[in-house]
């Protein structure tokens, strides 16, 4: 009834885990601040749309958006201008046009392992063939590079980078930022940026690889730095004649991107960053207490995420991670196995950080009861 490519994905694990939770469960499953987006951007989005904003717009975002996104860029690299920016319906979207875009099938895709869920999905629907690169705990969830030179072969296209990473929230230092790149020029490969979590860090400095090649193509998102994630308003930075190629896919699959959220996220750049920091502030308080609480437990270990807002500890409790989460789910607390990510992310949980304090304890308190079970077991 439905053509390979669709037999050949499934929905995410994650979406099913919310599905089967109890009813007042406790989430540290969620993928997306537990915060209100800034006020002048909700003011100005219902301004939009009160005041006909409510039409299509240019297939490759509002001039002005795209110019006040290149402005931001061109601190990376000078020479970045409003062509070199697609405003796109999410970061989602931003990934999918990007492998209809580049992957021709056959092509061979490196994707992190573990490593966001669309990835591999999104090069198989692309015909392409993900290949998946290590990420271990015991490398602090960083790359190996030979690892990815034993990886490359003669179909080799792309390869896909997240830092600061969903699950891991690992982030790549500027060292290794630069190794990815002179491997990336060497074998001539694409490099796919995933920058989304770039604004949410807490240890060390971002690298974005933008502006060190002419074949990167940086994905990023409002989703999170502006607490939009229903908006779906994301964008992607390429090199001209890219951008081209990427605005036909684009096009096709999305006409444009929603007008009335580029009015307002261009009214949140006017209005600053200040309720970003004061996130990222908020965030970071709540990374100390959740890394405290989990190193406390017995058959937990944690490596302390600079970024993102996840933790991912791998668990010693005897079974797999994935009977583990069931357990707490009927505990309730909702978290997400760590194989949803990737084969390496198997005897892992990742939890989200973006729950209030006090959630965190008390879903974190059912964890370690159930932690001092399976140790005694
Ligand atoms: C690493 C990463 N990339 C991209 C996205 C997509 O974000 P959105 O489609 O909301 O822009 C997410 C969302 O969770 C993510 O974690």
């Amino acid at each position: 009834m439905v053509a390979d490519r669709t037999r050949r994905v499934e929905i995410s694990g994650i979406r099913r885990m919310f599905e089967s939770a109890p009813p007042n469960s406790i989430n540290l499953g969620l993928g997306e601040p537990d915060f209100d987006p800034p006020r002048e951007v909700v003011e100005a989005l219902c301004h939009s749309v009160q005041n006909g904003g409510n039409h299509y717009g240019p297939s490759a975002g509002l001039s002005a958006l795209r110019e006040r996104i290149a402005t931001r860029y061109a601190g990376r690299d000078p020479k970045t201008v409003r062509e070199n920016v697609i405003v796109t319906a999410s970061g989602s979207e931003a990934l999918m046009t990007v492998a209809l875009t580049l992957y021709d099938p056959g092509d061979e895709v490196l994707v992190p392992n573990p490593g966001f869920v669309l990835y591999g999905p999104h090069a198989r629907l692309a015909g392409a063939v993900p290949v998946p690169y290590p990420l271990i705990e015991r490398r602090k969830f960083q790359p190996d590079l030979d690892a990815l030179e034993h990886l490359v072969t003669p179909k080799t296209r792309a390869i896909v980078v997240n830092s600061p990473s969903n699950p891991t929230g690992s982030m790549f230092p500027e060292s290794t930022v630069e190794k990815i790149v002179e491997f990336a020029d060497r074998h001539h490969l694409t490099i796919v940026s995933d920058e989304v979590y770039e604004e949410i860090v807490y240890d060390g400095k971002f690298s974005s690889f933008w502006g060190r090649n002419d074949r990167t193509i940086i994905v990023n998102s409002f989703s999170k730095t502006f607490a939009v994630t229903g908006w779906r308003l994301g964008f992607l930075v390429a090199s001209k004649p890219l951008a081209v190629e990427l605005n036909k896919i684009h096009y096709h699959i999305m006409a444009c991107p929603p007008t009335p959220a580029q009015v307002a996220i261009l009214a949140g750049f006017e209005a600053g960053d200040a309720a970003t920091r004061a996130m990222v502030r908020e965030f970071r308080g709540r990374r100390t207490l959740v890394d405290r609480l989990l190193k406390s437990m017995p058959g937990v270990r944690v490596v302390p995420p600079a970024g993102a807002f996840y933790v991912f500890p791998k668990l010693d409790w005897g079974e797999t991670a994935t009977d583990s989460a069931h357990a707490l789910l009927k505990r309730g607390v909702i978290t997400t196995p760590g194989d949803a990510f990737g084969s390496l992310g198997a005897g892992h949980l990742r939890l989200s950080f973006a729950a209030s304090r006090e959630k965190l304890r008390t879903g974190l308190e059912i964890v370690r009861e159930y932690a001092e079970q399976r140790g005694a077991a």
